[in-house]
């Protein structure tokens, strides 16, 4: 691919890896264009040396250029030009009334920060612009790169403080993106505990909408993901421009429409109780903010997503090179539901050996094995198996399960400890705290500062010998609370907040390290479910636990709200008991085995307790799921019928990247008035291609064609057997090309 680069009057190509992307810079316009996939994005150095966005949708002509950025003009004597003025990272100052990228306090009092266009550097995938203040050594660069096949920008900001004084930051966003005026949507995720991943769609109005996290990590309550759409909300049709933010700490995103109906989007670390001190010749990265266009509505949107986050953000596990790519996820068993902390050698394996027979890949002893840990009063923090439990240590389970044929994996909490802990007793000043100050607990268990480099040390060895004692293949890494009296005592007060960057830079490293350490161990993150699901995470773990909400009806609107932002391919779904814990709902095996393949499918049930048709159904279903998961996880996902708003019915499909193979799931909710399930017009097969249906679960109606063209099931489509009616009932198919 050719590489080239040259400052000046000159328009430059530069052909990106990959040979979808290209990014130029014209130097007499002082425009800088970044092409990839179907993408254009587009910035500009304005007269006033203010770096502006110009444009961010579809890809434009490779010969279109832009002239110099203008400026917006004053609005009255009101709001000033820099404040209408899209900017790509605006400093506070200059009479800035919309969220700043960047504000700062230098050690003489002033605030006032107007960041210029300094230097630009060509890399390999974009550039990297230099901003300045006008007059003091406060330095941004602005990182950009471009995905070539989907066109997924990826922005961060590195600060550098070059004066000879302390500046401190107040406020620090990764990237800032802006539209231009129209009516728009927004959609984001909320949630809360077993209520994660609802999908909220809105008006884009004027004002702002914040999504936020300030809990020290990610949270349940609303994820670092949006789409905003050119209108009303679609799934098929229509533009869409997303993003995600790589972060998991306390993070915001704010959604403005502005003074003159111009949309910004900003985000980055959350400003709330944010001060970091940069001495002189110190450096603050910022996360990564993500970001895409698709004009094929909300759909197309998360297609792109969940490539980009296969292809760039997930471990890769299998190939090398182009080829390296995630691992479909064993089918896991975990014990949490059949034991909860009751853990012990004889159960633990009894349960292992009906996993095995139901075809399950992967054991996973959870919560309950290590410390004093009989229930959740005792035990985070001591890290050495319970002898009582495990008279043996874990060897003896561990072989029991290899044996079996299967894998091992093991839960740990690694950044929480509870008072009733040897390690509390001896250190309780490791914990987040205010000292003096009463220290509030949860599931009475503190955090432990995972700032502080003894506290980082610590979770490092006593992880590494676990894993280098044991033969563990994965770690289920729970975090069960978020944070309260986030004090750093070792620090001086002015620094203290630098623990909202330190905490999750730590835990990267910790992670990083592991994974240089034990390469072939594999990662869950979990935070008491869907606490910690974000692009940052997702560097390090290769699956992530969506919610402890396992209710197989409920997880179906989770399951559509988890797949706008992440990929199946990361979204472990457990099979559990029946009627579920948390709704009382009884639910067939089917109904329940079905909602989980949509996903990486486990099983979290008390199997002890299966009779032999349970146990037939299982071992079946699981068995038909292998051949398709691949499909399922990695494919293209297209939801037909959405579970939202009380459907009474439900359907998504995937289309492998060949587009040989289609796996449909259909769900009931509940029939009413003897209505049929509509007929399903697939997606995305290959027209002129013949596909042969193979039932999964249930019958379509008497004459479908054994085999029809995919052009026949996409403009015909699937009818199913009249009897396929009731409450709480599934059915899945699958599409060979034949
Ligand atoms: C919360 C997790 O989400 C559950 O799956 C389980 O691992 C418990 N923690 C164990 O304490």
């Amino acid at each position: 691919m050719m590489k080239a680069f040259t400052l000046g009057a000159l328009l430059v190509a530069c052909t990106l890896a990959g040979g979808q992307a290209a990014a130029t810079y014209d130097g007499a316009a002082k425009v800088f264009r970044i092409d990839g996939g179907n993408v254009s994005y587009v910035f500009g150095v304005n007269p006033r040396g203010e770096l502006q966005q110009l444009y961010w949708g579809g890809r434009l002509g490779a010969k279109d250029q832009f002239s110099q950025a203008v400026p917006m003009p004053e609005w009255a004597s009101f709001d000033s030009s820099y404040t209408n003025t899209p900017q790509e990272y605006a400093g506070w100052g200059a009479g800035l009334f919309v969220e700043p990228a960047l504000k700062v306090t230098f050690a003489d009092g002033n605030r006032d920060l107007v960041l210029h266009y300094e230097a630009e550097t060509a890399t390999a995938n974009g550039f990297e612009v230099v901003l300045k203040d006008i007059q003091r050594a406060v330095y941004v660069t602005l990182h950009y790169s471009i995905d070539p096949a989907t066109g997924i920008l990826a922005r961060s900001a590195t600060i550098e403080n070059r004066e000879s004084q302390p500046v401190t930051i107040e406020q620090a966003a990764a990237a800032a993106w802006a539209l231009p005026p129209a009516h728009y949507s927004l959609n984001y995720l909320t949630g809360r505990w077993a209520g994660e991943w609802t999908l909220t769609q809105e008006t884009l109005n004027p004002g702002a909408r914040v999504i936020e996290s300030r809990r020290g990590t990610t949270g349940h309550q609303a994820n670092p993901w949006f789409a905003i759409q050119a209108g009303a909300p679609s799934e098929d049709a229509g533009e869409v421009w997303f993003g995600a933010l790589a972060w998991s700490g306390s993070w915001r995103i704010t959604v403005e429409q502005d003074q003159l109906d111009e949309v910004r989007v900003t985000g980055g670390f959350n400003p709330f109780d944010f001060g970091y001190v940069l001495h002189p010749g110190e450096k603050l990265e910022t996360p990564v903010f993500y970001g895409g266009y698709s004009a094929h509505g909300l759909g197309g949107a998360s297609r792109l997503l969940h490539h980009f986050e296969i292809a760039h953000i997930l471990p890769h596990r299998i190939g090398t090179g182009e080829d390296a790519a995630p691992k479909p996820r064993p089918v896991i068993y975990n014990s949490w539901e059949a034991t909860e902390f009751n853990v012990t050698e004889a159960g633990q394996m009894a349960l292992a050996e009906k996993a095995a027979a139901l075809g399950v890949d992967r054991f996973v002893m959870d919560d309950g094995w290590f410390g004093q840990r009989k229930d959740d009063h005792a035990g985070l923090g001591d890290w050495y198996v319970n002898a009582e439990k495990f008279p043996h240590g874990l060897k003896p389970l561990i072989d029991k399960v290899h044996a079996l044929g299967m894998d091992f994996g093991l839960w740990v909490e690694p950044e929480m400890v509870n008072p009733n802990s040897d390690l509390y007793r001896r250190h309780p000043d490791w914990v987040l705290n205010f000292p003096g100050r009463p220290r509030s607990e949860l599931r009475n268990q503190l955090v432990l500062n995972l700032a502080r480099p003894d506290v980082r040390d610590y979770v490092l060895d006593f992880l590494d010998k676990l894993l280098t004692e044991n033969d563990i293949a994965f770690l289920k890494w729970d975090y069960n609370r978020n944070w309260s009296e986030p004090g750093w005592d070792q620090l001086p007060a002015a620094e203290q907040k630098k623990v909202y960057v330190a905490f999750t830079q730590n835990l990267y490293g910790i992670l990083e390290e592991l994974h240089k350490r034990h390469p072939k161990v594999e990662l869950e993150s979990c935070s008491g479910g869907g606490g910690r699901v974000d692009l940052g995470i997702l560097k390090y773990a290769d699956e992530v636990w969506p919610s402890d909400n396992t209710d197989p009806f409920d997880r179906l609107t989770q399951q559509d709200g988890f797949t706008y932002a992440y990929t199946p391919q990361v979204m472990m779904a457990w099979v559990t008991d029946s009627p579920h814990w948390l709704n009382l709902r009884a639910t067939s095996l089917t109904y329940r085995m079905l909602s989980s393949m949509e996903g990486s499918l486990g099983i979290g049930a008390d199997i002890g307790k299966w009779n032999d048709e349970e146990t037939a159904t299982a071992k079946r279903l699981i068995a038909a799921y292998h051949p398709v998961q691949a499909t399922i996880v990695q494919g293209d996902l297209y939801r037909l019928i959405s579970p939202l708003n009380g459907s009474e019915f439900s359907a998504t499909q995937t289309v492998n990247h060949d587009k040989s193979q289609s796996v449909v799931f259909l769900y009931i909710h509940s029939t009413q008035e003897g209505r049929l399930f509509p007929r399903l017009k697939l997606k995305g097969l290959d027209p002129a291609a013949e596909y042969a249906l193979t039932s999964i679960e249930g019958k379509a109606r008497a004459g479908t064609p054994a085999a029809a063209s995919g052009a026949w099931w996409m403009n015909h489509g699937l009818d199913m057997d009249p009897g396929f009616r009731g409450d709480f009932k599934a059915a899945a198919f699958r599409l060979d090309r034949k």
